[in-house]
C-alpha cells in the first residue's frame, strides 16, 4: 500500500466511530482530507452530522463535497474530532501544525468530548521533536518572540534553528492572520514543560504540542490498521 492508501485506511476505520446526529470536528491535512472524502460519501447516503472545520481549507473541501459546516460558535460543544498529526508518541501526545492549522485544530479538539487521530504508522515516534514544532506567533514583535522562544527552550536544554515558515516567497499566514515559526529541537523529552514555557510567552499565540487531547489514534500500516490508546 502506498502512503495515500494508508491514510485512506486510517480514515475509513475512524469513520466507523462517527454516529448519526454527531457534532463532529473535522481536521486539516492530507489524511483529514481523505476522511472528508469518505465522510462525504456517507453523508450523500443519508448520514446526518453537524461538521465544524478546523481550517478554511477543510471548510472549502467540505462544502465542495456536500458536507455542510457550522461554525464553532454555532456548535461550541462537539462529540468527536477526527484529525491528522505530524508525530504521535506512545502517550498520544502529538505534534501538529505541519499544515498551519494548529490554532483552530487545538480549539476544536479542546471543545470535543473525544479526539481520534488518524495517521499512517510513519507518524508514530518514541519521543516527539524530530518533526519541527510549529509555533504560531503574532506578527508584532516577531524577533522578540523568537528570542523569547529560544531562551525558554534553552532553559529546558533544547536548542535548534527557529525558522519562519515561508510559502511562495512570503511568510505563511494562518487562518488567524499570524505567522508560524518552526522549531527544530530534534527531541522534546519534556513536552509539558515546553508547552507551559511557550504558553507563557506573550507573542506566542499557540503551539503544536497537543497534550492530553487525543483519546485514540487509528494508525494504518502495511500489516493493517491498529487503534492505539494512550500509554500511561
Ligand atoms: C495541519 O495543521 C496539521 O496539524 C495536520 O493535521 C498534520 O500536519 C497532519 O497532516 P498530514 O495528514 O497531511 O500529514
Amino acid at each position: 500500500m502506498d502512503a495515500r492508501e494508508l491514510k485512506i485506511e486510517a480514515a475509513r476505520v475512524a469513520l466507523t466511530h462517527v454516529e448519526d446526529g454527531m457534532k463532529l470536528g473535522i481536521g486539516t491535512g492530507t489524511t483529514a482530507a481523505e476522511f472528508v472524502r469518505l465522510l462525504a460519501k456517507r453523508v450523500a447516503e443519508g448520514l446526518r452530522i453537524t461538521g465544524v472545520a478546523t481550517s478554511e481549507r477543510t471548510a472549502a473541501l467540505c462544502r465542495e463535497l456536500g458536507v455542510a459546516v457550522a461554525s464553532l460558535d454555532d456548535e461550541p460543544r462537539l462529540d468527536l474530532t477526527i484529525d491528522g498529526a505530524d508525530e504521535i508518541d506512545p502517550a498520544l501526545a502529538l505534534v501538529k501544525g505541519g499544515g498551519g492549522a494548529l490554532l483552530r485544530e487545538k480549539i476544536v479538539a479542546s471543545a470535543s468530548a473525544r479526539m481520534i487521530v488518524i495517521a499512517d504508522r510513519s507518524k508514530m515516534v518514541e519521543t516527539l521533536g524530530h518533526f519541527p514544532l510549529p509555533i504560531e506567533v503574532n506578527r508584532f514583535g516577531l524577533k522578540a518572540t523568537e528570542i523569547a522562544i529560544a531562551e525558554a527552550a534553552e532553559k529546558l536544554g533544547l536548542a535548534g534553528p527557529l525558522t519562519l515558515r515561508v510559502t511562495n516567497g512570503a511568510p505563511f499566514v494562518t487562518d488567524g492572520g499570524h505567522f508560524i515559526v518552526d522549531a527544530s529541537f530534534g527531541r522534546i523529552p519534556e513536552t509539558r514543560a515546553l508547552s507551559d514555557a511557550l504558553n507563557a510567552i506573550p507573542g506566542v499565540v499557540e503551539h503544536g504540542l497537543f497534550l492530553g487531547l487525543a483519546s485514540a489514534a487509528v494508525v494504518a500500516g502495511a500489516d493493517g490498521v491498529e487503534t492505539v490508546y494512550p500509554a500511561r
